[in-house]
């Protein structure tokens, strides 16, 4: 499958500050000129607020619903019309998104079955750089311990579960996408300086 250009997406487990970072991303992109676009996943299509009443709720469902829920989500937010990951990038913007497919792979791999996660996620088009906020379980509960309520995906052994699998769902596509390992270990600007340096050979505006 051919990586979609310019899609850059950001993963990595809860608090590790994907959605801060890519924010930050989307502004420098603007500030410099460039039309960007931040979104993320779970969206806020109908099928995203699903997901996150869900997740914030009582009623859990069998994992292999949220599995497709996470996939139909997905599909939504490519092939959306007018808001769409493919229309917002045909309309000549860059797109940003926190967290895409590989956030299935390691959540889900971890709660059902793995092989089951990679067939729904399998026809997805890739992005061209996927960056892959490392951080420890330790500075990520640190960061959470400020938000006021945690939903039930964020508990420590399934944390430690995921981290792992991030990693070898991440060293799977290293020859087919541009991959970006940052330490998230470090104070925002500095992970945020990574990133930048990171992505600007193959976007120069960012470093004007
Ligand atoms: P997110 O919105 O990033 O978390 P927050 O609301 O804390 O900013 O994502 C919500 C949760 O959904 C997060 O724990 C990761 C999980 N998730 C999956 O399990 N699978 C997926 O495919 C995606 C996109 C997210």
């Amino acid at each position: 499958m051919s990586s979609l250009q310019p899609f850059i997406v950001f993963e990595g487990i809860d608090g590790a500050g994907t959605t801060t970072q890519a924010k930050r991303l989307v502004d420098l992109f603007c500030r410099a000129g460039a039309d960007a676009l931040f979104t993320c996943e779970p969206t806020d299509l109908p099928t995203g607020a699903l997901i996150r009443t869900i997740l914030a709720g009582d009623d859990s469902v069998q994992p292999e619903t949220l599995a497709l829920l996470f996939a139909a989500d997905r599909r939504e937010h490519l092939y959306h019309p007018d808001r769409g990951v493919l229309a917002t990038i045909r309309a000549g913007s860059t797109v940003v998104c926190d967290r895409y497919l590989f956030s299935s792979l390691a959540y889900q791999g971890v709660t059902t079955d793995p092989t089951l996660v990679e067939l729904l996620n399998s026809q997805f088009p890739l992005p061209r750089h996927l960056v892959f906020i490392d951080t420890s379980l330790e500075e990520s509960d640190r960061r959470m311990s400020s938000r006021p309520r945690r939903d039930r995906l964020e508990e420590e052994s399934l944390q430690r579960r995921v981290a792992s699998r991030y990693r070898q769902v991440i060293d799977r596509y290293q020859d087919r996408i541009a991959v970006h390992r940052i330490d998230g270990n470090q104070d925002e600007a500095t992970v945020f300086a990574d990133i930048v340096a990171a992505l600007a050979d193959d976007f120069p505006v960012l470093s004007r």
